[in-house]
C-alpha cells in the first residue's frame, strides 16, 4: 500500500462541505467543531458528562466521571445507572416512534420485512424472557453464532436487557475458533440458526456448533438454541437444543430491564492480535453506548427522516456499534441486510439504496473496489443503472481507503455531491476515534482527517514523545475516553502490556497502527499496522493464528506468514512453509497447498485462508534463530532483496521461496 499513502500525503484535492449541508448538519460548520474540540480541552470531564446526560438516559444520574484510581483500568460514569435496550426501544417508544420503522430487514432472496420499534420491543422483549427462563441471569456470557438478522439484533438486545454479556462470533468462523471463544468467555449458551442464506446458497451453521461441544473447554454451555432460518435439515441434542420459536412462545412482551452499573460488560468481541490468541475484548454499557450515540448523530449526522445502512456483519464491531446500538438509540431506520454484495449481481447495493431510499451508506474499501472491478466486467451493474438520489451521506471503514476508490465511490455512488466518512476505529476504540463530520470537514481523500471531538489522537516517536507534523510515528490516545476497551477478558495483563505499553510511558492508548499527520493541515492519514495483524478485505487476522493454524496441520514443521498488497482485498496472506518430510513441487506440492487451505479454513475460517502458499527446505532466518520477515515481505511483493542479508543463516532457500505453487 506505499503508493497509495505516498499519493495520499501529495494528495491535494479538497472537498468543502456545501453550504446546504453544513446549514442543516447536527454539527455544523467547522467553527461548531472547534468548539466542541475546545469544550473538551477546557473542561474534559465536563464535556463528557454533559454529552453523557443529554444522549444516553439513565434510571440512576451518575456522579462519578472518569475514575483513574485503577489505570490504565479507568471507569466512567461508575455509580450511574441504565439499560442498553432501554435506550434502544423503550426509550423511542415513549419519545411517540412506537410506529416508526426500527428496521427494513432483506433477506438473501430478496423478501423484506419491515418491524416498528413497538414490535421490536415485543420481540425482544419475549426473547429476553425466554433466556431468563433457560436461567441466563446479570453477568452471564451468552456467545452469539447467528447470521445478519433480525434475530441477530434481537438476541443482543435481549442479552443486554437482562445483564447477560455478549459475545457475537462470526458465522464464517470454524467451530475451533468457536469452542476458544466459548471456553475463554466461560459462555452459559449459544444462540444460533439452522443454517445461513448467502449468495443464493443455504449454508450449514448448527454443525459447527455441534462439533465445538464435541470438543474440551466447552463444558459450561447448558443450552443451544436454534433459530430456524431455512427449515434445512438440523441435528437437534435433546435436552440441550431447543428451538428459538419453542422457548420464545407463550413468554410476555414486557420484561422489566436490568438497570447495570454504567461499568457492567455490555459485550466481549474477541479479535486478533500479535499473538496466536485472540483477544476478549472488553467493553462497558455507559460509556459504550455514548459513543454509539454520538457518532452516529454527529459522523452520520443522523437525522429523523434517514434511512442508514452499515453493511457490517454483527460478528464485526462495526454492526454491534452501527447495526445493533447507535441506529437504534437514536430512534433510526436502519437496513439489515442478509446476503452478499454480489447476488443475485454486483448491483444488489445499488438497487438496495433505490428500493428502501437509503440516505446514509456505510460500507468497507474491499467492497467498493469488488464492486468497481464488477462494473467493469459487468457494465449492467453499473451504479448509473440505478436511483442513488435519496443518499446524502457515505461511510467507509476498517482499512484505508485509496484515493482511486474514493473518487468513484464519491463521484459514483455519491453523484458528486455526498461527502464520505472516512471514519479510522477498532474493536477496542468502540466507536470512530479519527474521522470527519459532513457538515464540518473540509475532505482530502485517503484521509481519515481530524480526531472526533474530545478524542485526543496524536503521532508520538518511540520514546511516547509528539512527533512533528509530517513525520510518521504510533497513533496514540493521550486520555481515556468513554467507549474505549475496559480490559482483555480473562487477561489484565495482556491488556495492560498491549495498550498501555511502559515503553511509551504507560499512560497512553497505543492503537497499534502507523499514522502520519499531513505538515500544512494537521490531518492524520494511517499507515497500517506496527504489528503482526493483516488487514484481509477489513477482516482483521493475526499472522500467528494463521501460523499456528498450519503447524496444527501433521505434515507441517514450520510457518511464517506474512502479508502482500491485494487490489481488492487490501492485503492477502502469503504462507511459506517448511515441511516434516522433503520440499514437495508439481502435482503434489498443489495437493498439499489445497490440503493446508482447507486446513486453515477448518481451523479459524475460510476467511484466514492463505491466498499463496510457498514451500522451502527451511524459512530465512538469522544466526540467532529469528525468522527474517522483512525479507519473507519482500519475497511475496515479487521484488528483489537488495538489503543486506549478511546476518542470514541460509541465504539458498531464498530462491526456493520465490516459487508460487499455482
Ligand atoms: O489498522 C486499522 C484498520 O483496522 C484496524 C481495526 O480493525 P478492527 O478492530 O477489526 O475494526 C475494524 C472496524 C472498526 C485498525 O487498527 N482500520 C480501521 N479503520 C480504518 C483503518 N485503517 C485505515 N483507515 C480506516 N478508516
Amino acid at each position: 500500500m506505499s503508493t497509495s499513502i505516498e499519493s495520499v500525503l501529495h494528495e491535494n484535492r479538497v472537498f468543502n462541505p456545501s453550504p446546504a449541508f453544513v446549514a442543516q448538519a447536527n454539527v455544523s460548520g467547522m467553527d461548531a467543531y472547534q468548539a466542541l474540540c475546545a469544550e473538551a480541552a477546557a473542561d474534559y470531564e465536563g464535556y463528557w458528562a454533559r454529552l453523557a446526560r443529554e444522549n444516553v438516559v439513565w434510571k440512576q444520574p451518575f456522579s462519578t466521571v472518569l475514575d483513574e484510581s485503577g489505570a490504565p483500568f479507568y471507569q466512567w460514569f461508575s455509580d450511574g445507572k441504565l439499560n442498553a435496550s432501554w435506550n434502544c426501544l423503550d426509550k423511542n417508544i415513549e419519545a411517540g416512534l412506537g410506529d416508526k420503522v426500527a428496521i427494513i430487514f432483506e433477506a438473501d432472496d430478496g423478501k423484506v420485512t419491515r418491524v416498528t420499534y413497538s414490535e421490536l420491543l415485543a420481540r425482544v422483549a419475549r426473547f429476553a424472557n425466554a433466556l431468563k427462563g433457560l436461567g441466563v441471569k446479570k453477568g452471564d456470557r451468552v456467545i452469539i453464532y447467528l447470521p445478519m438478522s433480525i434475530e441477530g439484533v434481537v438476541a443482543m438486545q435481549a442479552c443486554a436487557r437482562i445483564g447477560a454479556t455478549h459475545s457475537v462470533v462470526f458465522g464464517g468462523f470454524s467451530a475451533q475458533s468457536l469452542r476458544d471463544r466459548i471456553e475463554d468467555a466461560g459462555a452459559v449458551l449459544i444462540i444460533t440458526a439452522d443454517e445461513q442464506c448467502r449468495g443464493g446458497k443455504n449454508l450449514p451453521l448448527k454443525p459447527a456448533v455441534d462439533e465445538a461441544l464435541t470438543l474440551p473447554g466447552t463444558g459450561s454451555i447448558k443450552n443451544v438454541v436454534v433459530y430456524r432460518r431455512s427449515g434445512g435439515p438440523c441435528n437437534m441434542v435433546p435436552g440441550r437444543d431447543l428451538w428459538w420459536h419453542d422457548v420464545a412462545a407463550n413468554q410476555s412482551e414486557t420484561c422489566e430491564p436490568e438497570w447495570v452499573e454504567a461499568e457492567h460488560p455490555l459485550f466481549l468481541l474477541y479479535t486478533s492480535g500479535s499473538t496466536g490468541k485472540p483477544k476478549g475484548v472488553q467493553h462497558s454499557t455507559g460509556g459504550y453506548l455514548l459513543h454509539a450515540i454520538l457518532t452516529t448523530r454527529w459522523t452520520f449526522d443522523l437525522k429523523p427522516g434517514d434511512v442508514f445502512w452499515c453493511t457490517a456483519d454483527i460478528g464485526w464491531v462495526t454492526g454491534h456499534t452501527y447495526v445493533t446500538y447507535g441506529p437504534l438509540a437514536c430512534g433510526g431506520t436502519e437496513i439489515v441486510f442478509e446476503g452478499v454484495p454480489t447476488f443475485p449481481d454486483a448491483g444488489r447495493f445499488w438497487k438496495m439504496i433505490q428500493d428502501h431510499k437509503v440516505s446514509i451508506f456505510y460500507t468497507a474499501p474491499t467492497a467498493i473496489r469488488a464492486l468497481i472491478k464488477a462494473a467493469d466486467i459487468n457494465p449492467g451493474t453499473h451504479p448509473k443503472h440505478y436511483d442513488l438520489s435519496s443518499l446524502r451521506v457515505l461511510g467507509s471503514v476498517g482499512e484505508p481507503i485509496n484515493p482511486e476508490a474514493w473518487m468513484w465511490y464519491h463521484d459514483n455512488i455519491g453523484g458528486g455531491r455526498c461527502p464520505i466518512m472516512d471514519t479510522f476505529w477498532q474493536t477496542e476504540t468502540g466507536g470512530h476515534v479519527i474521522t470527519p463530520l459532513p457538515g464540518a470537514t473540509p475532505l482530502v481523500p485517503g484521509s481519515c482527517t481530524l480526531a472526533f471531538p474530545g478524542i485526543m489522537a496524536a503521532v508520538v516517536d518511540e520514546a511516547g514523545h509528539d512527533v512533528e507534523w509530517g513525520k510518521g510515528g504510533f497513533l496514540v490516545i493521550k486520555r481515556p475516553w468513554p467507549s474505549m476497551i475496559r480490559t482483555i477478558w480473562n487477561d489484565p495483563d495482556r491488556f495492560r502490556k498491549s495498550y498501555f505499553p511502559e515503553d511509551l510511558g504507560g499512560k497512553l492508548y497505543l492503537a497499534g497502527d502507523g499514522a502520519v499527520r499531513n505538515a500544512q493541515s494537521g490531518y492524520f492519514t494511517i499507515m497500517g499496522r506496527i504489528d503482526d495483524v493483516l488487514s484481509v478485505s477489513g477482516h482483521r487476522l493475526g499472522t500467528m493464528e494463521i501460523e499456528s493454524a498450519l503447524v496444527s496441520h501433521p505434515l507441517v514443521a514450520e510457518a511464517a506468514v506474512v502479508g502482500k498488497p491485494h487490489d481488492i482485498k487490501g492485503e492477502a496472506i502469503v504462507a511459506y512453509v517448511v515441511l516434516k518430510t522433503a520440499r514437495p513441487t508439481g502435482e503434489e506440492a498443489k495437493r498439499i497447498v489445497n490440503d493446508l487451505r482447507n486446513h486453515v479454513a477448518h481451523e479459524i475460517g475460510p476467511i484466514a485462508k492463505p491466498d499463496e502458499i510457498r514451500f522451502g527446505d527451511n524459512l530465512p532466518k538469522t544466526r540467532s534463530g529469528k525468522i527474517m520477515r522483512r525479507l519473507l515481505r519482500t519475497l511475496a511483493k515479487g521484488e528483489e532483496i537488495t538489503s543486506d542479508i549478511s546476518t542470514l543463516e541460509n541465504p539458498a532457500i531464498l530462491d526456493q521461496l520465490k516459487e508460487v505453487i499455482k
